[in-house]
């Protein structure tokens, strides 16, 4: 919450745990009654900044701006040259007066700070280069389809354990009662502040945050492995080093053969098949990753409804 009393979603951790379920709750009862809840009825716009690539992000917040009653408004970050041209604030103090929200992907996470300082109505984090929650809230929705519960499961994100949803995994993973296991080497292990955040929150909820450079030891009985690209947007120009020490942790059939027997796979995509995840894997029975895409659009339904009934 920011000193003007509005809500945002900048990380995972801006919700309680109690206050996650409920977004999961909604979330699952707007997949039911997808037009059940009409807070942005008018239409009200909801104003979506891209600074970096989307499919998934741009494609299901429009289709549930729309079901929600609204009008989602696409801006072209590069367009609008936001810290550039202008300063994030009086873009966030324009957008703030034509839009009911603000969704915005962009790199670092206190240029999104900034914008939800000064907007005046909710904003929600689309990915920055820490974190990626409204991806989460959809994978604990689905991983609570596909297993029934969360709280006692255990999870292996393996990989590039820095990056966004291996923050948001530990996160928000441990928040919803979960065992998480970050599975990286030395060098892409996530960021110290947010290992003791997620296990601050695990000890409250019984759930519990580890990383680990042994790929293997990571897996081991887990009911969910989960992994991501090795060159996250805006890291391309690393490409090369992360290829190369990142390759002992590509998801394959091996390595899924150490998780549980009925254990299923996550990808958030955009996937790359041969790199951190095998084509098998990926296309093969334990593969939720289409049911994770739609219920990007279930859960951040949830999220806009949620924070704009909580705002004032
Ligand atoms: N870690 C990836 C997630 C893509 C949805 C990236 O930031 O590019």
């Amino acid at each position: 919450m920011t000193a003007d009393g509005v809500r945002h979603l900048l990380a995972d951790d801006d919700l309680t745990p109690a206050e996650q379920a409920e977004v999961l709750d909604l979330a699952a009862a707007l997949k039911a009654e997808p037009f059940s809840r009409r807070p942005l009825e008018g239409p009200r716009t909801v104003a979506m900044v891209f600074d970096k690539p989307t499919l998934r992000t741009q494609t299901s917040f429009s289709a549930g701006i729309a079901e929600l009653g609204g009008f989602p408004m696409v801006v072209d970050g590069a367009l609008a040259g936001i810290g550039e041209r202008e300063s994030v604030a009086d873009v966030a103090r324009v957008l703030g007066r034509q839009a009911a929200a603000v969704v915005w992907r962009t790199g670092p996470q206190e240029r999104l700070e900034e914008m939800a300082r000064h907007a005046g109505v909710p904003v929600v984090n689309a990915l920055t280069d820490d974190y990626h929650p409204c991806q989460l809230l959809a994978d604990l929705l689905t991983v609570r389809e596909h297993t029934g519960s969360l709280a006692g499961r255990s999870v292996a994100f393996v990989g590039d354990g820095a990056c966004n949803m291996g923050h948001s995994w530990l996160l928000a993973g441990a928040m919803a009662g979960m065992h998480v296991r970050v599975g990286a080497p030395v060098g892409y292990q996530p960021a110290d502040d947010v290992v003791a955040r997620a296990g601050a929150l695990a000890s409250g909820t019984g759930g519990s945050a580890t990383v680990v450079a042994d790929v293997g030891e990571a897996v081991d009985g887990v009911d969910v492995v989960v992994t991501d690209t090795w060159v996250s947007m805006g890291f391309e120009e690393q490409s090369a080093d992360r290829t190369a020490a990142l390759a002992p942790y590509a998801v394959t059939e091996d390595l899924v053969a150490l998780a549980d027997a009925d254990a299923i796979v996550m990808h958030c995509l955009p996937a790359y098949r041969g790199r951190e995840i095998s084509a098998e894997v990926l296309d093969g029975p334990r593969s939720v990753v289409w049911d994770e895409a739609e219920n990007r659009r279930h859960a951040q339904k949830a999220v806009l409804a949620w924070l704009l009934e909580r705002s004032p």
